[in-house]
């Protein structure tokens, strides 16, 4: 008999709905929050409202879109965190209301968990490109920046993290002070295709292990605006496209020389990347590089798939559902949580 999960995503500022038969996706649906442009930031107060509008047409259009009708479900996953409180609880009270009505079971799902597992999703039934175990996961996003190791879809060991700053807020700031707008990451990626990586020269960590720091990366950065500046008011307008490509060089560099000491302390040469910063193409580049040099084999997601979205919760969810990992109804959404 056939599995078909819904998974439903409402973490942060995307409103997301999937449909996934047995691996295989037959609609994942995303409805992206434009209210935060105009204040350079998730509002989360903005961002529940905007989940409590959306979540019903999106959830209707996800079912529409795969060609099922609901009483077809054999589960709703919804992620549980971690995420905005606000944000979470919107798509978590939905998904009781569903399951409770359609009396199927819910699935909780952690999103960090789920990033990683959106290297399963498969778009047709004979797609084969998911990595094997053991490989090693370098998540990157506007909230996280970790090597994972993942040892089974439900096994995953975060070795290394960042102590202060995720790689996307790194962006996100220093776009910001350049006056950029946001998010800062896709336009530093624009502007960086147009820029010298080498003119400027920001400070990297020096930090023991696998751990990651991109706080004095963003001390650095200000810095070099800051002295600049003093001679020459129209510095950033100026340099913009140099200012970027040495940035992303740096956050880059920065990234890949952990991982690099990570997959040969561990042996391990199958890589992939995940989250938002995954779509930068600086570092898609970086992979099919390391891939080539070390013999890596990489897995890079596609673009629909570095965002959040509601096919890596759905995904996730079926494998949670071949091991009977169902969660009670009273299950109440994280903020914070580890893999
Ligand atoms: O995973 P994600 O959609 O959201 C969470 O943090 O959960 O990641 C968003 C982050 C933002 O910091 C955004 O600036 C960054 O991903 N990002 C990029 C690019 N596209 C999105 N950073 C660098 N280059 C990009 N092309």
């Amino acid at each position: 008999m056939s599995i078909t999960i819904l998974g439903i995503e409402s973490s942060c500022d995307d409103t997301s709905s999937s449909v996934i038969r047995d691996g295989v996706m037959l609609s994942n649906v995303i409805a992206s929050q434009a209210v935060h442009e105009a204040y350079g930031g998730v509002v989360p107060e903005l961002a529940s409202r905007a989940h409590q509008q959306n979540i019903i047409p999106v959830v209707a259009e996800a079912i529409k879109r795969a060609g099922i009708d609901k009483s077809e479900l054999s589960a709703v996953a919804f992620t549980r965190g971690p995420g905005l409180m606000g944000s979470l609880l919107v798509g978590t009270s939905f998904t009781k209301g569903l399951a409770a009505s359609l009396d199927i079971p819910m699935i909780e799902v952690n999103h960090l968990q789920a990033h990683v597992l959106a290297h399963f999703i498969k778009e047709t039934p004979d797609d084969d490109h998911a990595p094997s175990f053991p490989f090693l996961c370098l998540l990157v996003s506007g909230g996280n920046s970790q090597i994972i190791k993942v040892n089974a879809y439900n096994d995953m060991e975060v070795i290394g993290q960042t102590i202060d700053d995720a790689a996307g807020e790194a962006f996100d700031k220093c776009a910001k002070v350049m006056g950029l707008g946001y998010p800062g990451g896709p336009v530093v990626n624009r502007l960086a295709n147009e820029g010298n990586p080498n003119a400027f020269t920001f400070s990297k960590p020096h930090i023991p292990g696998y751990d990651y720091s991109f706080s004095g990366l963003k001390t650095s950065f200000l810095y070099t605006l800051r002295d600049h500046l003093k001679d020459d008011p129209d510095f950033i307008e100026k340099n913009k496209r140099d200012l970027c490509a040495s940035l992303q060089a740096t956050v880059i560099d920065i990234l890949m020389s952990k991982l690099r000491k990570a997959a040969k302390d561990l042996h391990i040469k199958e890589v992939a990347v995940a989250g938002g910063v995954s779509a930068n193409s600086g570092l898609r580049e970086a992979f099919l590089d390391h891939a080539k040099r070390y013999g890596w084999k990489v897995h890079i997601p596609k673009f629909s798939f570095t965002t959040d979205n509601a096919a890596m919760v759905a995904i996730t969810g079926y494998y949670k559902y071949m091991d009977k990992e169902f969660c009670p109804m009273d299950a109440a959404p994280f903020s914070r949580v580890v893999l």
